[in-house]
């Protein structure tokens, strides 16, 4: 017998949910490896950094904790113990080399395209001294390479998961680095996506969440080569049993079609939730970020999908101090804050990313300015996040109950809205659905009674 103990693995998670989805397959992977995962660093084998490159503050932090883990390391390598670090994401991507420069006690960077190479990439590290680098975007699909090695298995994921469907992004907004970090646009076969569902399900889940970085751009071929939308999909993988909730994110005003509206309207399944960014509200500014649709398309757009789906609970995106936004355009964003209203929404300054159209243009907006107007939107949008919730104030909908809340007895869920509600578990378990009549709103939850 093998009394070896498993060694352990810490993964430590930044930026977007394609990011949570990507460490939980890692998880996956290291699992059949003999890893498990633990949640600090202190007792870990391997710690993996998996990064974000979205703005200049987020691929800093990486930074200022591989300073933190360089202590730990040298504790463990003195008592004999193993102690990986490694940075794997978007920032891996983009920096790849200067990491291990900037960074010497960095023993593995990989990609986010490359993390099904996971067992040779650690081995490689373990066999000799020398630093890993694997920032390519490699031939073989990743996906199929994972699923293919049937010892990885899939780990816990809880009652609500993530599934990413599609990846990368060939939109290139004149700011973003994704479709640097991420590559070209690609969607996964339906068959794949079906069996991966399958098997949450078989797991427990009962809510899955679509992952895309343009995740309503999805075309994915089934195995008699039909080509299915992101509507289409949605109602396909509605008819798996156990599956009782389909959410997806994010989605790209472009791409909005009717299947999907359909799918948002009609199918019970599908969340009345949708998070469409659009940015900006001026079409000077829309334009120079080359975001390839105008307030007016967008404003019209919304309206056509309320129309289908009074319910909706609509989510944005918004950047602020854009180069050359002026005070006037910047107002254009309030005006159209005001008129579409949204159930909750995103907003970030401006952050200038190496590599991106924008870094380069005129007009770079100052830093306090900047402040001042993301400040004037977020009281706004605060506002709207109260008004939505105030409204559901004696409504009644279906609570899925995903994990205990801060008192004994109680339980939190999510509305169809993505609301976090509180409730009294009254001998409810996590993972059952429950009919709810709101009672108490507040600006990030609500508190709620069984019906
Ligand atoms: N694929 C999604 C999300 C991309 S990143 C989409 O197309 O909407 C998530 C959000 O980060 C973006 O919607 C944008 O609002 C913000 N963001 C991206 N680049 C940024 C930058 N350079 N500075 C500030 N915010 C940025
Ligand atoms: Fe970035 Fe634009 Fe692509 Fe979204 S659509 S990932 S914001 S380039
Ligand atoms: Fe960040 Fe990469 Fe996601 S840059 S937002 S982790 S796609």
């Amino acid at each position: 017998m093998n009394s070896e103990p498993n060694k352990k693995v810490f993964i430590k998670t930044y930026g977007c949910q394609m990011n949570v989805y990507d460490s939980e397959r890692m998880n996956d992977v290291l699992g059949s490896l003999g890893y498990d995962a633990v949640d600090g660093p202190e007792n870990a084998d391997l710690v993996i950094l998996n990064t974000c490159h979205i703005r200049e503050k987020a691929a800093e932090k990486v930074y200022s904790e591989i300073g933190r883990l360089r202590q730990l390391k040298q504790e463990r390598l003195v008592e004999g113990k193993q102690a990986i670090i490694a940075v794997a994401g978007c920032v891996a991507q983009a920096e790849g080399e200067e990491i291990v420069r900037r960074a010497p006690a960095v023993d593995l960077v990989f990609g986010p395209q490359t993390y099904h190479r996971l067992p040779q990439l650690i081995e490689a590290v373990v066999a000799g001294d020398k630093k890993i680098i694997e920032t390519d975007f490699p031939a073989e699909d990743k996906f199929n390479d994972l699923e293919q090695k049937n010892s990885v298995k899939l780990l816990a994921r809880g009652v609500s998961a993530f599934l990413t469907v599609q990846e990368g992004c060939d939109k290139f907004c004149a700011f973003c680095v994704v479709p640097f970090t991420r590559g070209a646009e690609f969607s996964r076969p339906v068959e794949q996506i079906a069996a991966e569902a399958r098997a949450l399900a078989d797991a427990g889940v009962r809510e899955i969440t679509l992952l895309g970085q343009n995740v309503n751009a999805y075309l994915g071929l089934d195995a008699n080569n039909r080509q299915y939308s992101l509507g289409r999909l949605l109602e396909h993988l509605a008819e798996i049993d156990g599956i009782e909730r389909l959410r997806f994110t994010t989605s790209h005003p472009r791409d909005m079609d009717d299947e999907l509206i359909a799918a948002l309207t009609d199918n019970k399944k599908v969340m009345p939730y949708l998070h469409l960014p659009v940015q900006a509200g001026s079409d000077k500014t829309l334009k120079a970020m080359n975001r390839q649709h105008t307030a007016r398309h967008y404003i019209d757009l919304i309206a056509k999908i309320r129309k289908s789906q009074p319910n909706l609970a609509l989510s944005g995106d918004f950047i602020v101090g854009f180069p050359g936004e002026s005070e006037q355009d910047f107002e254009e964003t309030l005006a159209l804050v005001r008129e579409v209203t949204y159930a909750q929404a995103y907003s970030f300054k401006y952050s200038v990313r190496p590599g991106t159209k924008a870094a380069e243009m005129a007009g770079q907006v100052p830093e306090e300015v900047k402040s001042e107007r993301l400040a004037r939107l977020q009281e706004l949008l605060n506002e709207q996040q109260l008004q939505f919730n105030q409204a559901c104030l004696g409504q009644q909908f279906d609570l899925l109950l995903e994990r205990p809340g801060r008192q004994d007895g109680q339980l939190v869920g999510r509305s169809p809205y993505l609301q976090s509600v509180f409730i009294d578990a009254n001998g409810h378990k996590i993972g059952e659905i429950v009919r709810v009549c709101v009672d108490n709103v507040g600006p990030h939850s609500l508190s709620a009674h069984i019906v």
